[in-house]
């Protein structure tokens, strides 16, 4: 398969990318205090040198007192730590890159450290069980809403090419879209996927508000939980249109569509992906990730299982079809900043394998 696919340019609304590869987001806990540091500014220039065409960073705090759970963590609030993005952003444009924040509040979901108050739908951690806390207040929801537009501001104002939020994987946002952790019997619950999908609008709508028309802002999404690998919040087509839909008319411009294995099909009958789905039903550009150029799955990487370099033919097949616009890369990236010149120069034999050790350096 000629690899070309990966390397036509992409625009939509002000973000010109160079070719279709995105960082995915990957948390590093390296920003101790919450404070990206002048390393963490040199590991995304390191992409941008090197061909990434748009560098996602780790998820990064709003202003909420536990929008995280680990103080090393980079918190996306306060003048020391947005000095410290502004850095990053600098550094990144320096090399000719383009950066977008993922805007990030864990919710429920458990860390090393308790920054705070917990914000939840409804105070449980899972589907299941009694809750360990008390739900989110109306004041708790429209202050969490307010945080994460005045992060997108702070994006804008410090140079961001573009905002990503976080709303899989069972944290805060997906928290409310999965009936497993939203039992809620007012506005921001109920029955539909559109009822547990407000609290995501109203967030798309004070971000869109912040940044106006013009710059992109991704939403990153996910059926699987890390509470639950096997949960999926849409069982059917028409279920995911009922919350894609509503997303891309409050404000969502592009569908970051999280799957661990970004080959395996999201309904039966179709070879599509979730990437796929979301393009076909509501027309909006989407990103694929998961599992892109390796053997084995992010999640077992944790355990320590290491991975090889594995074929993108499949890939490219489906880049090609136009199944989906942008592809998400993540240990590849954490493992080798130079993992896209080599994929481009066809360098294939350079290609590492992702070792766990990785986790522990910013290379
Ligand atoms: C060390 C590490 C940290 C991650 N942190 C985040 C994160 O902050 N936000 C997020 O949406 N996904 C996160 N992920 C998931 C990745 O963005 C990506 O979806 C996953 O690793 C699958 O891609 P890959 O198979 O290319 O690694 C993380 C993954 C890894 C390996």
């Amino acid at each position: 398969m000629a690899i070309d696919a990966l390397f036509k340019p992409f625009e939509f609304k002000s973000l010109k990318l160079p070719n279709r590869v995105v960082m995915a987001p990957m948390t590093r806990s390296f920003s101790p205090g919450g404070v990206p540091t002048d390393d963490v500014a040199a590991y995304y220039r390191r992409r941008a040198e090197n061909q990434v065409g748009l560098i996602v960073t780790e998820g990064t705090g709003v202003a909420r007192p536990a929008s995280l759970n680990d103080a090393k963590v980079p918190r996306f609030h306060g003048e020391k730590e947005l000095a410290g993005w502004k850095k990053v952003v600098d550094e990144v444009h320096a090399a000719g890159g383009l950066i977008a924040p993922q805007l990030w509040h864990v919710g429920a979901a458990k860390g090393p450290d308790q920054l705070g108050k917990v914000d939840s739908p409804s105070g449980l951690s899972k589907a299941g069980g009694n809750p360990f806390t008390e739900p989110m207040t109306d004041a708790d929801i429209a202050d969490t809403i307010a945080a994460f537009g005045q992060a997108a501001a702070d994006a804008k104002r410090l140079g961001f090419d573009a905002v990503e939020l976080h709303g899989a994987h069972g944290y805060l946002i997906d928290q409310f879209f999965w009936p497993g952790t939203n039992v809620r019997a007012d506005k921001w619950g109920g029955p539909t996927l559109g009822e547990r999908g407000r609290f995501a609008a109203e967030i798309l709508k004070a971000v869109r508000a912040a940044v106006g028309p013009d710059y992109p802002v991704i939403i990153r999404l996910s059926q699987w939980k890390q509470q639950d690998y096997a949960a999926r919040l849409a069982t059917t087509p028409q279920e995911m249109e009922a919350w894609l839909q509503p997303l891309a008319d409050a404000g969502a411009d592009i569908f970051h569509c999280s799957q661990r294995r970004f080959w395996e099909p999201e309904f039966e009958g179709s070879d599509l992906n979730f990437a796929g789905w979301a393009k076909k039903l509501t027309g909006a550009p989407t990103i694929t990730v998961g599992s892109v150029g390796l053997s084995g799955e992010f999640i077992a990487a944790f355990g320590g299982e290491g991975s090889q370099p594995a074929s993108l033919d499949r890939l490219l097949e489906r880049l090609e079809r136009g199944e989906f616009d942008l592809v998400g890369v993540g240990r590849a990236l954490l493992q080798d900043p130079e993992w896209v010149v080599k994929v481009h120069e066809g360098r294939n034999g350079e290609l590492q394998n992702f070792e766990r050790q990785a986790l522990g350096v910013l290379y």
